[in-house]
């Protein structure tokens, strides 16, 4: 079977798991956060190298304060309790979006995890937080224009892998499978970029219901998917 190196996850339907059983949103959630844990597991043991999780887009600041509240909870004891277990397990932690942004207990957290397992190889967990794509792009348009005019790289310079390497994810190779949960069709301001060339995956299933069979179902599709980059079928 065909694995992808990088699968990326728009990890979506937490609300509507919370309201189809008349609980708060807080509680999909955690439940959704429950649903990481055997995700990595499954990934990992498939062969897949990386992993994004979109965990907290720059929209998401616009939610009710007790819901941004509630999320930035999860996030921290997920990096209280979790940050063990990824060093046992040979797991690299790495973030990307404005993560200036997050609560300060939150992003020092963070910073420290991505630390100490800094120099694990078996497996990349990304968790996009405060992210948004367009303001990603953005960033690195401000970072080149600084560039051209210091006078370290000219106009004509700037081309497809001069913008990769001003990205958050210049050291992460393209998503090969992008998994959407919870049915929507939209890339939601997900790693525009990255994902040109990436095989999409949508399935109904709420994301605090996906679970490790989810997961192969998915790497069984794109398994079958022929990609070929605007070239002719082989
Ligand atoms: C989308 O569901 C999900 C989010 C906005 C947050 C995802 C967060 C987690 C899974 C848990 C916290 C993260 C970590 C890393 C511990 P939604 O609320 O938009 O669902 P809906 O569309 O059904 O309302």
């Amino acid at each position: 079977m065909k694995i992808p190196t990088h699968v990326a996850i728009i990890m979506d339907g937490n609300g509507r798991w919370a309201q189809q059983r008349g609980l708060p949103r807080l509680l999909g959630h955690r439940e959704g956060a429950n649903s990481i844990r055997a995700c990595v597991e499954a990934c990992q043991q498939a062969g897949v190298q990386y992993l994004t999780l979109y965990a907290f887009s720059l929209e998401n600041w616009k939610r009710p304060m007790t819901e941004v509240t509630g999320l930035m909870g999860l996030l921290e004891s997920f990096l209280r309790e979790r940050t063990d277990e990824m060093l046992r397990k040979g797991i690299r932690l790495r973030a990307i979006g404005r993560l200036q942004d997050l609560p300060a207990s939150c992003y020092q957290l963070l910073r420290d995890s991505m630390a100490s397992t800094a120099q694990n190889q078996a497996f990349t967990l990304i968790l996009a937080l405060s992210y948004g794509s367009r303001a990603e792009i953005v960033d690195a348009v401000q970072s080149i224009a600084r560039d051209v005019k210091a006078g370290k790289i000219q106009i004509d310079q700037i081309n497809d892998q001069v913008i990769g390497d001003h990205l958050y994810t210049s050291d992460i190779p393209d998503p090969d499978l992008l998994i959407r949960t919870s049915g929507e069709m939209r890339l939601s301001n997900f790693l525009l970029w990255q994902s040109s060339y990436t095989e999409i995956y949508v399935t109904p299933k709420l994301w605090p219901d996906f679970r490790t069979t989810d997961l192969h179902k998915a790497l069984e599709d794109y398994s079958n998917r022929h990609r070929r980059y605007g070239g002719v079928a082989e």
